[in-house]
């Protein structure tokens, strides 16, 4: 149904349905989104209980982390009984116990005792033990996924190095915030995936990025531009994990962006600050952020309006500045298809 020609010198993007169509939409959270991998967290700021919604405003799937001597592992918080939410809060304890009629769980979701089941047939079976979600640890931060399309190492393994020791060691989250952008979560991505729009539309970010050095790398199922100043040195390097993760990374650390679909053109933005060297906070390419941000928005959600237009339905890729868009876009047909 999307067809996304592999040379970009012969594609057309990705019709305007894709990005006005609800049905469209809500294929899409099971097609795209609960096939992916999702970021839920990093080591460093997760209790031993710690209840998280695999992408709140899509999946809305309820999890738990639980911090063991083993290890962190993700499993279900929902109760086998009769779908009561286990964890409310963060909080710390040996064993799992449902406030609804006090079934109980081990720490790695076995179902331990349940009152009033004497006689219940075929009770317990391993329909009672809290399901695991498949899960994975990069660098500290957390993912996991409902039913994923690829194993996890499968996915990152060609971007693994960007989360080495020396840029993801002592990083601490720092702050959170949330922006609502009136658009198609996939027009915030793909203007994300270029950076042809820097010199238009970001005259502060345009005066330390040197535009001209600017590239863009493909990975399988991700993208990684950078950006270097005047003097040579990486000013920022801007990574997208399909389908909806930024990780940015600049001299003070990573910023962290998980773009989460609400409606067909309503999308929320949730930064995730990690600081390592607070010093370099005010300088370079990852200073502004706001800003940037800002400008951002107003693009994505006049093209928004833009594509709802009947005279609109597809457009064409600069070879040179669009790669990243163009990978995604095909990524996204693959996925829908
Ligand atoms: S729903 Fe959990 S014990 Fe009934
Ligand atoms: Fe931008």
């Amino acid at each position: 149904m999307f067809d996304i020609d592999k040379d970009i010198k012969k594609a057309r993007t990705l019709p305007s349905e894709f990005y006005t169509d609800a049905k469209i939409f809500a294929a899409s959270g099971e097609k795209i989104f609960a096939r992916s991998w999702q970021l839920v967290g990093h080591t460093d700021s997760v209790e031993q209980l710690h209840p998280k919604t695999i992408l709140p405003g899509m999946l809305n799937e309820p999890a738990l982390l639980v911090r063991t001597q083993e290890g962190i592992r993700c499993i279900s918080n929902v109760c086998t009984h009769r779908a009561m939410l286990l964890v409310e809060e963060p909080c710390s304890g040996d064993l799992i116990r449902c406030r609804y009629h006090g079934r109980r769980f081990s720490l790695d979701g076995r179902m331990l005792s349940m009152p009033e089941f004497d006689g219940v047939e075929n009770f317990p079976s391993e329909n009672d033990d809290l399901p695991e979600f498949p899960f994975a640890e990069m660098g500290g931060f957390l993912f996991a996924a409902v039913s994923p399309s690829v194993k996890f190492w499968e996915m990152t393994d060609d971007i693994a190095w960007l989360f080495d020791r020396p840029t993801t060691e002592g990083l601490r989250l720092t702050a959170t915030r949330e922006y609502e952008v009136n658009a198609h979560w996939a027009l915030y991505c793909e203007n994300y995936l270029e950076g042809f729009h820097i010199p238009y539309v970001h005259q502060g970010l345009n005066s330390v990025v040197n535009y001209g050095s600017y590239t863009t790398d493909l990975y399988k199922y991700a993208s990684i531009q950078t950006g270097l100043d005047d003097n040579g040195d990486v000013a920022a390097r801007y990574l997208f994990i399909f389908p909806n993760l930024m990780f940015n990374f600049y001299p003070w650390g990573i910023s962290v962006n998980i773009v989460r679909p609400v409606a067909v053109d309503r999308t929320i933005v949730e930064f995730q600050t990690f600081v390592r060297d607070e010093t370099l906070l005010e300088k370079g390419a990852g200073a502004d952020l706001h800003t940037v941000e800002m400008e951002d928005e107003a693009v994505v959600e006049n093209v928004q309006k833009g594509v709802r237009s009947r005279f609109y339905d597809r457009g064409r890729y600069s070879p040179t500045r669009e790669q990243g868009t163009h990978h995604f876009h095909r990524m996204i047909a693959d996925a829908m298809n």
